[in-house]
């Protein structure tokens, strides 16, 4: 006869794998997400056409239903277009050559092209914009969980129908045998299950834990509505203008009034930029905001002329990014010294009306662009940063052929005391 036990425990084992399945496989659509923020996004969007081409239906497109043209192209773009008439179109039409990522793999560019499909399937689901995020994933959960659930129960029922029938063949030859343990009450069964729930349960807790306190996406209504798209989009007016001390210090800071009344004082009212919308499509009447700027430096709102600087207050704007106490970020490190675009981080703010947080700000995130950027090493030259003069090894390791390029993570940027207190 075929032996009972082994059937339900290869069952039990099925449904472990596939729960450990379903949980890698959220890792690496995930991953896909990762990589896309950390090297394309500065720009590349999906859905819009930004400093490179919008990437959604990248497949229908060029040579790129072939990921290893895709892998080519982002390897060397320059050498790729050399002979392809269709990315010299792509660089006519864009003005600027792609940036080059020598050291990418395949398998980045496989994770990178599924999320923006996924992006794209996500984005014709979602209607709200803003809230897409995510949703995709905790579907993919609720599937796994309920055919989990389902496996789970088949495997009971086989393993009681298999009792059962041992039972009754037992009887039939008129063996006499200890009552069978029922399934609850075998340890084998009791020992798999319980590893089973610590391992997911432990998996979902930490994983919940640490996100605690993450707001990706965080727009709060500002004091006074003011659009960065009107400011520093249309208006081109230079970020460090307002934010100048992002060049010289750790925080960038938030203008004051002062700031703002060098150009408003002349600038009284809204004309020449489109119309302005909250994110739920309501009008704003921008004279009402820049009024407001007038009022909080002093001014009196019924006689735009009569100013008493005792009245003035700061506007009390709600600070969006918040990076938890025992992190220590500096701007002008990244601004300054390693020559990090503001949008690698923040996103295209030139397109905000109102800034939303665009980063993550985890720590895998810190991570992953120190793992995958070049430190700018080219000191013979004066455009690199000086300051590794000093590392004649990795000179000589390059010179040597021994490695090309160096990261951050190779000038000590994954150490924990650089950005924990
Ligand atoms: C510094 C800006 C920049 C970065 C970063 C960047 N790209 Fe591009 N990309 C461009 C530009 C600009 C073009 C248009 C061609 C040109 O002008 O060189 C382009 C074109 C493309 C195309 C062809 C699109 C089409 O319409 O057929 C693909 C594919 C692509 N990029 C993939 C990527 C991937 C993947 C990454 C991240 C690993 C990336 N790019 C990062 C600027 C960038
Ligand atoms: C004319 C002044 C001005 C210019 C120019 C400007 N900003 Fe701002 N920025 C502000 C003000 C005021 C706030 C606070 C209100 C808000 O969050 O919208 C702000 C907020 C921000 C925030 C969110 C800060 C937080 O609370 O976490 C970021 C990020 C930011 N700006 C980035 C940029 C970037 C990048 C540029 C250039 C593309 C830029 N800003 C240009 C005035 C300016
Ligand atoms: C390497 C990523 C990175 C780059 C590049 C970067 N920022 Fe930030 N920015 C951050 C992080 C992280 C925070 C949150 C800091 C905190 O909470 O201590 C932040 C916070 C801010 C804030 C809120 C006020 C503050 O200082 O905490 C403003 C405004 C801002 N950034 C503007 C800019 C501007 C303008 C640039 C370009 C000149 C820029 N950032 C470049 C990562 C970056
Ligand atoms: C370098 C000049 C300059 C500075 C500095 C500046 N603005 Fe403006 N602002 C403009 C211009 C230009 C317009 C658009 C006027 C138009 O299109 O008719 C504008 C429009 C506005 C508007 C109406 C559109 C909107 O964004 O809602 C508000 C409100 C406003 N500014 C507030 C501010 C605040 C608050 C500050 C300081 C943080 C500031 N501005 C700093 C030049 C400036
Ligand atoms: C978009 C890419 C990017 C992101 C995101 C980023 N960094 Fe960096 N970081 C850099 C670069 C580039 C340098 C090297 C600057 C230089 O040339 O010295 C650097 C350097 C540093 C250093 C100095 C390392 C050393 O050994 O001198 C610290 C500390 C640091 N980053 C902290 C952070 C933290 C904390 C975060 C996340 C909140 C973060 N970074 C996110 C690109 C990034
Ligand atoms: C490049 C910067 C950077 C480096 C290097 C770094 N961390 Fe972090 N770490 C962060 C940031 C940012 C957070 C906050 C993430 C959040 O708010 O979720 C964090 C959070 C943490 C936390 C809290 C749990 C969590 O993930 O939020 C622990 C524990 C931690 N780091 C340990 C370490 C250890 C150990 C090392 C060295 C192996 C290290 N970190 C190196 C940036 C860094």
């Amino acid at each position: 006869m075929i032996p009972c036990k082994p059937n339900g425990r290869r069952l039990l084992q099925l449904l472990f794998f596939f729960l450990v399945f379903s949980v890698l496989n959220n890792v690496s659509a995930q991953d896909g997400k990762t990589l896309f923020m950390s090297k394309c996004a500065a720009c590349h969007q999906v859905m819009k056409d930004g400093t490179g081409p919008a990437l959604m239906n990248l497949e229908e497109r060029g040579k790129w239903s072939d990921h290893n043209e895709i892998l080519k192209w982002t390897q060397n773009p320059s050498a790729y277009m050399a002979n392809d008439p269709y990315t010299q179109g792509l660089k006519t039409k864009f003005g600027s050559l792609m940036q080059s990522f020598p050291d990418i793999t395949i398998k980045e560019i496989d994770a990178i092209v599924s999320y923006v499909n996924q992006a794209v399937a996500d984005s014709k689901k979602a209607p709200p914009p803003g809230e897409t995020t995510g949703a995709k994933t905790s579907n993919n959960a609720l599937i796994f969980g309920v055919i989990s659930l389902i496996l789970a129960i088949i495997a009971l029922i086989l393993m009681q129908v298999n009792s059962n029938l041992k039972k009754m063949s037992d009887d039939a030859e008129g063996i006499v045998r200890p009552d069978p343990v029922p399934f609850y009450k075998n340890k084998v069964y009791i020992a798999m299950l319980s590893v089973l729930l610590f391992v997911v349960g432990g998996y979902y807790v930490t994983k919940g834990a640490i996100g605690l306190g993450r707001q990706k996406d965080y727009q709060p209504v500002q004091p006074i509505y003011y659009s960065h798209k009107v400011h520093a989009g249309i208006n081109q007016i230079n970020c460090l203008f307002c934010h100048g001390s992002a060049w010289e210090s750790k925080t960038a800071g938030i203008p004051s009034v002062n700031v703002c009344m060098n150009c408003h004082k002349a600038i009284t009212t809204y004309e020449k930029g489109p119309k302005l919308y909250t994110e739920n499509g309501d009008e704003i009447n921008a004279n009402n905001e820049i009024a407001k700027l007038f009022k909080a430096a002093g001014f009196d709102p019924k006689n735009p002329t009569k100013w008493d600087p005792a009245q003035a207050k700061p506007v009390e704007w709600v600070k969006i990014h918040n990076l938890p106490d025992h992190v220590y970020f500096n701007h002008s490190q990244h601004v300054k010294t390693g020559k990090v675009q503001c949008q690698s981080c923040h996103g295209e703010i030139t397109a905000m009306d109102e800034v939303k947080q665009f980063a993550e700000l985890s720590m895998g995130w810190c991570i992953n662009c120190h793992r995958n950027t070049k430190v700018d090493f080219n000191y013979s030259n004066n455009t690199g940063n000086k300051f590794y003069s000093i590392y004649e090894k990795f000179h000589n390791d390059i010179k040597a052929g021994k490695m090309d390029s160096v990261t951050v993570k190779d000038i000590g940027g994954l150490e924990c005391q650089k950005c924990h207190y």
